[in-house]
């Protein structure tokens, strides 16, 4: 699964623990957004962050069981649980709390596991801290979008070029090999999905900047669960459009 987590995933059938989507708008008062406490554990993904915001994980961030991640996923995104799992499983291996089966969010940001240089709104390990949004990356990133109201699959690929180059400019040990490539575009291809329309790109670019600059879900800017699964193979294909886009 490290060396090719996108294929790998697409053979995986995991069955959902959810029956059906929450009430539109939003899921209803249990999962309403609360900012983090000074001692709740946050790391390097803004969806898993806000996923603990809202509630749909224990609000501390901390011994989140993967069960717990891939349902609150499922309810939260309606993302397959078939392709959170492989993630989710593969995010624990980071745990430092003494059961292989749970983990904090902090503890995901241990460099080379899933967490990588080049980040769209975090400072490369090396010279930054991953579990916190790097307000002057992330400036740099949303820039690309300048003027836009979607952004589209070309302006996601151009962006996420453009921090992997300047990342690489300014750390003498910057490492990005096909594997560090792999997780870059499934993150880029996460945002797509679950904001944008189908396999077409078009994130709404306000709910994409709720996610990373506030760690919340979009709802009071319009987010509703997709009533539409979003599977494995519409990851691949985004991730795979990334590349020559
Ligand atoms: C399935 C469980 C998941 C795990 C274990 C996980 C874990 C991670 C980790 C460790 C990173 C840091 C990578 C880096 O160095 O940049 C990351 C980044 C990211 N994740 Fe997640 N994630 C999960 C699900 C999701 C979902 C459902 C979304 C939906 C939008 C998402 C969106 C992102 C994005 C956009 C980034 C890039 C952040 C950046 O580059 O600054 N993740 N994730």
């Amino acid at each position: 699964m490290r060396s090719n987590i996108l294929i790998t995933l697409t053979s995986l059938a995991v069955a959902s623990a959810y029956p059906g989507p929450p009430p539109p708008p939003g899921p209803g008062p249990k999962y309403d957004f609360k900012r983090p406490g000074p001692n709740d554990s946050r790391g390097p993904c803004p969806m898993l962050n806000a996923l603990a915001n809202h509630g749909f994980f224990p609000r501390s961030g901390k011994n989140i069981s993967i069960d717990q991640i891939v349902s609150g996923i499922d309810l939260a995104l309606n993302l397959d649980p078939a392709s959170s799992r492989p993630v989710a499983e593969f995010g624990a291996t980071t745990s430092t709390t003494g059961n292989p089966q749970t983990v904090n969010l902090a503890d995901m940001a241990a460099h080379g596991v899933i967490e990588h240089d080049g980040s769209l709104s975090r400072a490369d390990a090396i010279t930054g801290n991953a579990n916190t949004l790097n307000p002057s990356i992330y400036a740099t990133f949303i820039a690309n979008f300048a003027g836009k109201t979607v952004i589209t699959i070309p302006d996601a690929a151009k962006a996420r070029r453009a921090r992997i180059a300047a990342a690489r400019a300014i750390n003498p040990n910057f490492v990005f090999t096909a594997r560090e490539d792999e997780f870059s575009r499934f993150e880029t291809s996460l945002y797509l999905a679950v904001f944008g329309t189908g396999t077409i790109g078009n994130a709404p670019k306000k709910w994409v900047e709720v996610m990373f600059c506030e760690e919340r879900i979009p709802y009071k800017e319009g987010y509703v669960r997709p009533t539409d699964v979003i599977t494995n193979d519409d990851l691949v294909e985004l991730a795979t459009k990334l590349i020559t886009a």
